[in-house]
């Protein structure tokens, strides 16, 4: 069983967690295709393919809404888990429902909101601007939830 991890990742949180999630599945026959780089992959050889993108002011990355929309049909005939991560709680549910189709979500064998970071060292000066106003927080902070990210990788291995 080969297993795609394919994501896009603004500060690096979301690819922190496609390579947990890589551990958790097993580093040998799963492999990590971060869309900022990769432009094609090849589907056929995978079985399992893990989607995830992080939210902001709203929305998912284009690079992984377009993956989703241009590569529908293929990606409804393998077993497909969603993850996403963001930091706003109350806003998950919307913004999961707008990150990915209708059709894809109804077809994933799992889907999770993961949660996420603020690191400020890698945003820039409007993008701390934005945080410290809509959050009230000024200072680094890690809200990966790991029960999740264990919970999508149990459920995926057992719908293997
Ligand atoms: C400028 C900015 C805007 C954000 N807007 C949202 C948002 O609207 N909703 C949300 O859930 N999280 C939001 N976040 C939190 C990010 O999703 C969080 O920082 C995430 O860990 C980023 O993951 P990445 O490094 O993979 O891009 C925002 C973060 C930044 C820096």
């Amino acid at each position: 069983m080969e297993t795609a991890i394919i994501y896009a990742s603004s500060h690096g949180t979301t690819e922190k967690v496609a390579i947990q999630i890589q551990h958790e599945l097993g580093a040998e026959n799963t492999h990590l295709f971060n869309l900022k780089s990769i432009k094609t992959i090849d589907l056929s050889r995978f079985d399992i393919l893990v989607i995830g993108g992080s939210i902001h002011a709203g929305q998912m990355q284009g690079k992984v809404k377009r993956f989703c929309k241009n590569n529908m049909v293929d990606l409804l005939q393998k077993r497909v888990g969603l993850f996403m991560v963001g930091m706003n709680e109350p806003e998950f549910e919307n913004e999961f429902n707008n990150a990915f189709p209708e059709l894809l979500r109804k077809h994933a064998i799992t889907s999770k909101c993961v949660g996420g970071e603020f690191l400020f060292e890698k945003m820039n000066f409007i993008e701390k601007l934005i945080v410290k106003k809509v959050s009230g927080i000024s200072q680094n902070v890690s809200k990966i939830d790991e029960t999740k990210v264990s919970q999508l990788v149990h459920e995926i291995n057992s719908h293997l």
